[in-house]
């Protein structure tokens, strides 16, 4: 069975757990097994991540950027890799992000988690809370997901 991490930060109003939730969704009708981590709630040990098939990444815009608590992850990934490559290098990975109406935080989304991996799919933007249409993407995502990995 495919071990699929969705990694997200949600804090404000709950809308890029939305999307999170509706990728891990896809992704365990897909048939993964799925964990759900919000850095908001959790600093995710990136000891564990050398287990993952596939993962999907989710912030909001926070100041043009991604939130700090996925910048943690991606400085504990950077150090658990320079002292053991093993199950941290190349994995498919997608994103998902969420903003207020500014959302300029693709660049820095997909320069940060670009070095993760190969994408898959198209990164999902929503503006305030997620449209059913933003879902049905999410899910999709989820789905593909499982089927790259
Ligand atoms: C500290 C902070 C900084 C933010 N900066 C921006 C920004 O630069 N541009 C923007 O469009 N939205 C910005 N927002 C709005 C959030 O990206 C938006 O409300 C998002 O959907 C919140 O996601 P959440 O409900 O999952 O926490 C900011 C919100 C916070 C709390």
């Amino acid at each position: 069975m495919a071990s699929v991490l969705v990694l997200y930060h949600s804090q404000e109003y709950g809308n890029t757990k939305q999307m999170a939730e509706a990728v891990a969704e896809g992704a365990s009708e897909a048939g993964a097994d799925v964990a759900l981590v919000n850095t908001n709630e959790h600093r995710y040990d990136a000891e564990a991540y050398r287990d993952v098939d596939a993962v999907a990444f989710g912030s909001p815009d926070y100041f043009g950027t991604i939130a700090g608590g996925l910048k943690v992850f991606l400085d504990d990934w950077y150090i658990a890799r320079k002292k053991d490559r093993r199950g941290l290098g190349d994995k498919p990975f997608g994103l998902f992000y969420s903003h207020g109406g500014g959302g300029s935080a693709r660049g820095p989304l997909e320069g940060f988690f670009g070095r993760m991996g190969t994408q898959v799919g198209e990164t999902i933007e929503s503006s305030g809370a997620p449209s059913e249409a933003v879902l049905t993407a999410c899910r999709a995502l989820g789905r593909e997901l499982v089927g790259n990995a």
